[in-house]
């Protein structure tokens, strides 16, 4: 039988990083997946999930299946975190899944099973593993118009005008913030001319919310999640917590189904339960844990929040550092949107050929349609990507 299968086509951010691996140039400068590294270049561990681990290894008694829909005080403690009080609990129906990209999948599998017609609105450009789960699944994609390459920002009237083909009963993906792949991001006018929209045509909106707290704020960064969940009747959004806690290889992400009309809360949490039984089972229960661990724990969150702080504030840094040289060395103020952008990633807007050069020429490793991994520099390397940029042509 599987001389019937065919070459998959490889995922280009992953493969990135086999070429990275594979450079033997010492100088080589990785700003290609969506890991968090420090000026030394490590993924740390964050001081409160190491206390937290401690904590349940001290503490856990059993490692017994919990429930289909993962641990309640990790679904309750991320509601709280993402959703504040835009919403009442008993509005939001929730299940732990393998990740941010599991709960992502999961809110497919719901719209599928709710309504095989639906279109799904994905921004142009989204996370790549978006469209490539869509096609996967052959779910109707449709794209809206959403970075401007010139200005290096939302594209907003183009958005607007592609909105406006929505019918009854079609989903827009909406990125919560920090924009995958560009950086570029809705400010909360915009926000609610989105919710107008969506409320005029009678479409769902489901929100990817993969990098709270590496923006603005984990409160201001959850703002426009928070405004469409209480504007709607009701919304999908999947939550991640690779970034926002460092634990990306415990594959922890939660899935929310929010109705304005609690009644359709049980049968949405059935769903949910029913769709983790179908794909996995139980979800992974240690990073929810340890998550649920460092919420409830008001020394911990306090100390996770500062570092998450201490992060979200270096990357901010870098940007107006490479900002700054860029100016410096262009003599123009070009590439002052990299300053204004928000999140781990800017698109700078170049073309593959010139995002190849860099590669080849510098040893500079972004993705393909210039997608930058800000946290990929330190104050030293900042200089040379500048110089890089220039130097290529871009
Ligand atoms: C990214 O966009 O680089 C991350 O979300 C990692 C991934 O799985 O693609």
């Amino acid at each position: 039988m599987f001389e019937n299968l065919k070459e998959q086509p490889a995922d280009k951010i992953l493969q990135l990083m086999e070429f990275y691996k594979a450079d033997p140039r010492a100088e080589k400068i990785d700003l290609g997946v969506g890991v968090y590294k420090n000026a030394e270049g490590v993924t740390p561990v964050m001081r409160a999930v190491k206390a937290a681990e401690k904590k349940i290894w001290e503490e856990q008694s059993s490692k017994s299946y919990v429930g289909l829909a993962g641990d309640p005080a990790f679904a309750d403690a991320m509601v709280d975190l993402v959703l504040g009080d835009a919403v009442e609990r008993g509005q939001v129906a929730a299940a732990a899944t393998p990740g941010g990209t599991g709960a992502v999948r999961q809110a497919f599998e719901m719209i599928r099973l709710a309504n095989p017609e639906a279109r799904i609105f994905v921004s142009d450009p989204t996370w790549p593993n978006h469209l490539s789960i869509l096609k996967f699944m052959d779910m109707p994609v449709v794209t809206y118009r959403y970075f401007d390459s010139e200005t290096g920002g939302v594209n907003f009237s183009g958005m607007m005008e592609d909105l406006g083909q929505l019918k009854q009963g079609d989903v827009v993906l909406l990125h919560g913030c920090c924009h995958n792949p560009t950086g570029a991001n809705l400010d909360m006018a915009q926000w609610q001319e989105v919710v107008d929209c969506l409320l005029k045509a009678g479409a769902m909106p489901m929100i990817d919310i993969a990098y709270q707290g590496f923006g603005d704020g984990l409160d201001e960064d959850a703002a426009g999640t928070r405004l469409v969940a209480s504007s709607v009747p009701e919304c999908l959004i999947a939550a991640s917590c690779s970034k926002n806690f460092g634990i990306y290889r415990e594959r922890t992400g939660l899935l929310m189904a929010v109705s304005a009309d609690a009644g359709k809360t049980k049968v949405a949490q059935g769903t949910l339960n029913f769709l983790n039984r179908q794909n996995y089972s139980f979800p992974p229960d240690h990073g929810a844990r340890v998550v649920a661990t460092i919420l409830g724990d008001p020394a911990l969150r306090a100390d996770w929040a500062a570092e998450l702080e201490e992060t979200r504030l270096g990357m901010l840094e870098l940007r107006k550092q490479l900002a700054g040289e860029l100016a410096r060395l262009t003599n123009s103020d070009r590439f002052a949107f990299l300053a204004e952008h928000r999140g781990m990633f800017s698109r700078l807007g170049t073309t593959p050929e010139l995002v190849e050069k860099m590669r080849e020429d510098s040893a500079i490793y972004m993705v393909g349609d210039s997608r930058m991994n800000i946290a990929g520099l330190n104050s030293q390397t900042v200089p040379i990507l500048a110089r890089a940029i220039v130097d290529a042509g871009v």
